[in-house]
């Protein structure tokens, strides 16, 4: 059989800043309850990062976390690609402040802006990067601080969401062209634009010039959820042409324990597989996937040859799904 370049994640790093804010905490100044929350999303607490953190200081420790792992060093970083939509400014992007603070030398630097499917889709971007021989090191991070885009007296969705910074190392890998093979070995990634009204930022330097705040309708959202999800799960299944049933670990986006229940329900995944960290971290959008991946290394329940699936949706709408073996 003939030799294949495949792109593999090589080291996966998480990074959470340290106060964490309760839904009793929560509860004093907005109309909920732990209860509520509790039961509706699986939530029980979220990080928020400290006044003078920007993303980027959370991305970098990710980084550094990840590249750790993977055993390199910043000089051999040639693309950073960063999914945030909490970037530090404007611009630049993201990514070319993270190469500066890592001090890594001159490459390639960008962001990706899929909201909570920005991790997905970076992954997607940076295997055309490194599959096809343009990348040797490519950081893919996803770092986010959703607190900063709360509307504190709107109960339905400043329960929801924390902050936090995921990251992974990919790197080119020789593959057999099998399903067997170590890396990423199959996509799915959407967007449908008619469904912006049911979560979007009230705010942009283009319309109004300002940061805006995060509305949404929640149960709108859920109700399109597992559906999507689940058909992009079973695209990404086919495209890397494994079933859904083989994989080893389920990880999802982090945005509410009822919809991943739900998608694993709807596509036979065992329970037991899929690694739930919404409980401690809630939906911090591009950055919970890496997160939740970073936390399921650490343990020791992912382990090298194992099956991963991944799946995301978010504002926009978008959502995709990656498989990939570790
Ligand atoms: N505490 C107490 N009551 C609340 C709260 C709260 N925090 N939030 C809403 N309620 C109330 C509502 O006011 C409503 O009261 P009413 O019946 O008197 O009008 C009632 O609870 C039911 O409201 P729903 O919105 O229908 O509640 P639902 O069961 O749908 O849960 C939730 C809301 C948790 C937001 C859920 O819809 C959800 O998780 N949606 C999906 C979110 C998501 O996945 N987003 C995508 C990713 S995010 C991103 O891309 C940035």
């Amino acid at each position: 059989m003939s030799s294949v370049r495949r792109s593999a994640v090589t080291g996966v790093g998480g990074y959470l800043p340290d106060e964490i804010v309760t839904n009793d905490d929560l509860a004093k100044f907005v109309d909920t309850s732990d209860e509520w929350i509790r039961e509706r999303t699986g939530i029980q607490m979220r990080r928020r990062a400290a006044p003078d953190q920007a993303v980027s200081d959370l991305a970098v420790e990710a980084a550094r976390r990840a590249l750790a792992a993977a055993g390199r060093s910043v000089d051999e970083v040639d693309l950073i690609i960063v999914a945030t939509t909490t970037p530090d400014l404007t611009f630049p992007a993201t990514a070319a402040i993270v190469q500066r603070k890592l001090g890594c030398p001159v490459g390639v630097a960008f962001d990706i802006q899929a909201v909570c499917s920005g991790f997905v889709y970076a992954l997607s971007v940076a295997d055309g990067f490194v599959a096809g021989g343009r990348s040797r090191c490519a950081l893919v991070i996803g770092a986010e601080m959703m607190t900063r885009l709360m509307d504190w007296t709107d109960r339905g969705t400043c329960v929801l969401f924390g902050d936090g910074a995921g990251a992974v190392v990919v790197e080119p890998v020789e593959g057999q062209g099998t399903t067997a093979d170590r890396g990423l070995l199959g996509f799915a990634l959407r967007a449908d634009g008619t469904k912006q009204d049911l979560l979007y930022v009230d705010g942009g330097p283009s319309t109004n010039g300002q940061v805006g705040k995060l509305r949404m309708q929640g149960n709108q959202v859920f109700r399109h959820a597992v559906v999507n999800i689940s058909e992009a799960v079973t695209a990404a299944a086919a495209d890397a042409g494994i079933e859904v049933d083989k994989v080893d670990w389920f990880i999802p986006h982090q945005a509410n324990l009822r919809i991943l229940e739900g998608v694993a329900k709807r596509l036979g995944i065992d329970e037991a597989k899929v690694v739930t960290t919404v409980a401690e971290h809630a939906n911090t959008s591009a950055a919970s996937i890496p997160l939740a991946m970073s936390v399921a290394v650490a343990d020791g329940r992912i382990k090298p040859g194992d099956l991963l699936l991944l799946e995301a949706m978010g504002g926009g709408l978008t959502w995709g799904a990656c498989v990939l073996r570790f």
